[in-house]
């Protein structure tokens, strides 16, 4: 695997003429790479000529300074990981080079950056297109590979990739699950043991309640019921849950089985924020 770290080496390595005609795809992480991750990568690998996988903690789109700071950064084990699944080049940016006179992308986001984790984390999807608009550009992938973990973070990538005409397709991934049925995340390793014990309980209590929804609840009634379960829950506090429109991510406020529904939800399990969501049966 080759690594590259500068803007400098990146560009050239992309010029190089060895890359003439090759399908080329592209994972962009921050590091601290699991099961997860590595299903995107291995797609990446089976589907293309060329994997690329960024590790960037990339600092624009953390509303919160101490989830910044404690973010984890395991660099020497994400290389290990890339090598056994057959990454061919990692590019691990530092701030000061990747946005040296770039200001951002801009674009309309329809209102989803104020919605859902918009609302709860204000400029965080700015961050998040400003990154991957530039690493696009850098990379210049045929394919990239998001996971529907982070389900709004998928629609408004391919709503920056259709504003833009960027050549190149979406390729969203399922959530991969620990066997308790927690989804993985890198934020799961800055939970204390008793945390880990109960935050399965998120998609057990998900599951349960909305996997299959007859069309005359409403879901003002399901989130009620969310909150009490959730909350009643050692260490656990829901920050919001909302069905919405899985094509549109519009807000539903009634139940329609004609329309594919799905459940995004955040949850604090003491000071660490984790989000899930599931697609859910109307009936
Ligand atoms: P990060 O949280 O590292 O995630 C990188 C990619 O892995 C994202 O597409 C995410 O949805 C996917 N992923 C994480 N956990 C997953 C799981 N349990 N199952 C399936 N896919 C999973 O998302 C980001 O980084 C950043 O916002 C980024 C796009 C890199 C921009 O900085």
């Amino acid at each position: 695997m080759k690594i590259v770290r500068t803007v400098d080496e990146l560009t050239a390595l992309r010029n190089d003429n060895s890359f003439k005609g090759k399908r080329l795809g592209f994972v962009p992480t921050m590091g601290a790479l699991h099961e997860g991750h590595a299903s995107l990568i291995r797609r990446s690998v089976a589907e293309n000529d060329c994997t690329v996988v960024s590790v960037f903690v990339n600092p624009r789109q953390f509303n919160d300074p101490n989830d910044y700071k404690n973010y984890p950064i395991t660099t020497d084990t994400d290389i290990a990981l890339l090598e056994s699944v057959k990454c061919d080049i990692l590019y691990l940016p530092t701030a000061e080079d990747i946005y040296n006179g770039y200001d951002g992308c801009k674009m309309d986001f329809h209102g989803l950056d104020r919605m859902y984790e918009g609302e709860f984390r204000p400029g965080h999807f700015q961050g998040v297109v400003d990154i991957v608009y530039r690493l696009f550009d850098l990379v210049k992938p045929d394919f990239s590979y998001f996971g529907e973990k982070d389900f709004q973070q998928v629609a408004i990538i391919k709503l920056m990739v259709k504003q833009k005409n960027l050549p190149l397709t979406i390729v969203p991934c399922p959530i991969v699950r620990e066997e308790s049925g927690l989804a993985k995340s890198s934020r799961n390793r800055l939970l204390t043991p008793e945390q880990l014990e109960v935050a399965p309980q998120i998609y057990k209590i998900i599951t349960e309640t909305c996997a299959e929804i007859p069309e005359s609840q409403t879901p003002s009634t399901l989130i009620e019921t969310l909150k009490n379960k959730i909350d009643s829950i050692k260490f656990m506090k829901m920050e919001y849950a909302a069905f919405c429109n899985s094509e549109t991510l519009e807000l539903l406020s009634k139940f329609d089985k004609k329309i594919e529904t799905r459940l995004c939800i955040a949850v604090w399990c003491g000071n660490i924020r984790l989000i899930d969501n599931i697609n859910c049966i109307v009936k």
